[in-house]
């Protein structure tokens, strides 16, 4: 079968795609046929070796996948061949077949296609945790997201305004704006072109924002800190811009801010079943329509360099998909 490896830390352009040996169910584990895999910001820093997981080489990248269950091993129930689920390994998706242990599938409703299904656990997973979890966003409140055509950024516009906040997209271009409100964000800033502090405070009465999801950090990160009302939530979530901003540990005092990291990783392996019950809810809106996962492009598993390219050269909305 045809994988994806990552046999050195390298660029996109030097990962080799290559023949191996198809994979065996161990004993608890299912082998999915994957018919799609999701790319993450994150892919294009595990290849490089500028990630905190550093998994052994080769490896293939991407996380997250859908598919469907080709063959089970001894042990395992609730799982059959045929049936359609999706699930996320940290690495290894990008290539036709991966042996998964069977507790860490959710079963794909109907209505979802492969493409929609596979982008939907790091990114929605991820926001579900940090707006419900961290944050205790509320209905009513402002929430801004920088970033906010990206995949996460993307995730937290949808599920903000389904938790029935008012939600501040903020992107490097009109474009991008366009298209967060386009999915349901109320208003926009474009921080290329104006100063996000004072956009936020603008767009707020003078008062400032509620709540900032931070995908990106940077002087944008700093910037909105400084956007947030008396007593506001700032949600770091990732650092997409490359560095990690200093925050004036002064105005957390005066203004009364909560700093509130997210490591939703973690989270997960301490909290497998509240994530399984986010992740069913999550399928569940999809299917209905209410969250998009939206696919910016799908590509052939040959034309994986040229995906992880387009997210570190931020010209992805939503998600870069490939298909095996
Ligand atoms: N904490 C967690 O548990 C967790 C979970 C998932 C992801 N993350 C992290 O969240 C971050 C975003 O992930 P994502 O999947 O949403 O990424 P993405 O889809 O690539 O979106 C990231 C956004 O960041 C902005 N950006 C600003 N400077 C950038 C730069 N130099 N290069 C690339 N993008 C830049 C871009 O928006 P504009 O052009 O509009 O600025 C882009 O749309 C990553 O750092 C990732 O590792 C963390």
């Amino acid at each position: 079968m045809k994988a994806l490896l990552c046999t050195r830390y390298c660029t996109p352009d030097e990962l080799e795609l290559a023949d191996i040996a198809e994979p065996v169910p161990a004993p608890g584990q299912a082998v999915v046929q994957v018919k799609a895999a999701a790319l993450n910001f994150f892919d294009t820093l595990i290849i490089a070796g500028r990630y905190q997981h550093k998994p052994p080489f080769p490896f293939s990248p991407a996380a997250e996948f859908a598919g469907e269950v080709q063959s089970i091993g001894a042990g395992v129930t609730g799982f059959a061949p045929g049936d359609r689920v999706i699930g996320n390994i940290g690495w290894g998706a990008a290539r036709e077949k991966v042996a998964v242990a069977a507790e860490q599938l959710v079963p794909m409703p109907a209505g979802l296609d492969f493409d929609r299904a596979a982008g939907l656990t790091v990114t929605y997973g991820t926001t579900m945790h940090a707006l419900n979890d961290r944050a205790k966003l509320k209905a009513g409140e402002t929430l801004a997201v920088l970033g906010a055509a990206g995949g996460t950024g993307l995730a937290a516009v949808e599920l903000g305004k389904l938790m029935g906040a008012r939600v501040i997209a903020c992107a490097s271009s009109d474009d991008k704006i366009a298209f967060a409100m386009q999915h349901g964000a109320d208003d926009g800033v474009n921080y290329a072109s104006a100063d996000l502090k004072e956009a936020l405070r603008t767009l707020t009465g003078g008062k400032g924002v509620n709540v900032v999801y931070d995908p990106i950090g940077g002087a944008q990160g700093e910037a909105a800190l400084r956007g947030l009302d008396w007593g506001g939530r700032h949600l770091i979530i990732g650092f997409a811009a490359g560095d990690m901003p200093k925050l004036a540990l002064n105005l957390v005092l005066l203004r009364s801010y909560d700093v509130l990291g997210v490591y939703w990783g973690a989270w997960v392996q301490r909290n497998p079943q509240a994530h399984r019950a986010n992740m069913t809810k999550i399928l569940e809106w999809c299917a209905q329509g209410k969250l998009s996962s939206h696919v910016h492009a799908v590509y052939p598993l040959a034309d994986g360099p040229a995906a992880l390219k387009a997210i570190a050269a931020r010209q992805v909305m939503g998600k870069a998909i490939l298909r095996p």
